[in-house]
């Protein structure tokens, strides 16, 4: 008998094709299911089943000191998508559950690490019971992947689920960066810290132009804004997604709104600095690292 198909809370999204391939008279109907269709893609699917390693040096100083502070409790991972963060963030766990709302994703992160909990699931409707974590994780920018109003649904539910003394560790676009500014027709994130991977990411830009103006033509349309955030194209899977940009001060703003009253830390997204909310250094930021405490 066919295995029954696993179905995350919510409806799942139409499936769009892979937008990377899409044309430029196709017409988006959200920014759902645009990043869901990239997410799900062939592309999307092999890219996040393949991934390892630390994305930058502020996730390699944030995430182990956290596991620490935390052995022996629940961890919750969302978004894991093909599981990079499963060996990083399970490592001292007393209990680990990770969760993605793309099933093809669930399968390969439980291929790749038998025995862990993974299930589909929705960062928006958490099927868990209050304060059942204490440490939950959205790494790589995932939550930017919902609408504005959404990204306050997944905020209140990890608050939710929290612990007493537990903590929520994120990242997220920069509104005040250049991620908001970029276009086709532009240089893509290099870094001298990673020259091959900055090399790579320029041939990319100049050898899938035509895909990336198209891309960004179709969803630009998608734009919205709001005070202290926007949500527009990003450079990203050749400009197939659209995403949730956020300055420091709104990120910290909706984070006291969801609940959570303590702490709230940032770091840049290359060195593993740690910056106040006006340092002017994240201007430079495509994105920043977020710890927010749930308790004073
Ligand atoms: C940029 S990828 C990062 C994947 C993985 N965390 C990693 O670090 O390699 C973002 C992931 O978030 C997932 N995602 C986005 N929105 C989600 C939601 N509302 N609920 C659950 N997963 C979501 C996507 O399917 C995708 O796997």
């Amino acid at each position: 008998m066919p295995e029954k198909k696993e179905r995350s809370g919510l409806r799942r999204p139409r499936r769009i094709g892979d937008m990377t391939m899409a044309g430029p008279t196709q017409r988006p109907s959200t920014q759902d299911e645009v990043n869901y269709s990239v997410w799900s893609g062939r592309q999307g699917v092999a890219r996040y089943g393949a991934a390892k390693g630390w994305i930058d040096s502020s996730e390699g100083v944030i995430l182990p000191k956290l596991v620490s502070e935390y052995a022996g409790g629940a961890v919750l991972d969302l978004g894991v998508g093909g599981g990079r963060t499963i060996g990083l963030a399970s490592r001292a766990a007393g209990a680990f559950v990770a969760i993605d709302y793309v099933p093809e994703l669930v399968q390969v992160a439980r291929q790749r690490f038998p025995g862990v909990d993974i299930r589909v699931g929705d960062a928006r409707r958490l099927d868990f019971a209050p304060e059942s974590f204490d440490l939950v994780l959205f790494s790589i920018n995932g939550i930017d992947a919902v609408s504005h109003t959404d990204r306050g649904a997944v905020l209140r539910e990890v608050r939710r689920v929290l612990l007493p003394g537990g903590t929520f560790y994120f990242s997220t676009h920069n509104r005040s960066g250049p991620g908001p500014r970029e276009r086709p027709w532009g240089p893509p994130p290099v870094t001298m810290r990673h020259p091959r991977s900055s090399v790579l990411s320029l041939l990319r830009r100049v050898w899938r132009f035509p895909v990336n103006v198209a891309n960004y033509r179709r969803l630009r349309t998608l734009t919205e804004l709001g005070p202290g955030w926007r949500v527009t194209t990003s450079g990203a899977h050749d400009f197939g997604i659209v995403i949730h940009y956020t300055t420091a001060a709104a990120a910290v703003a909706e984070l006291r709104e969801a609940g959570f009253a303590g702490p709230i830390r940032l770091w840049d997204d290359v060195y593993g600095t740690e910056l106040s909310g006006d340092d002017p250094r994240l201007d430079g930021c495509w994105y920043f690292h977020v710890v927010a405490r749930r308790d004073p």
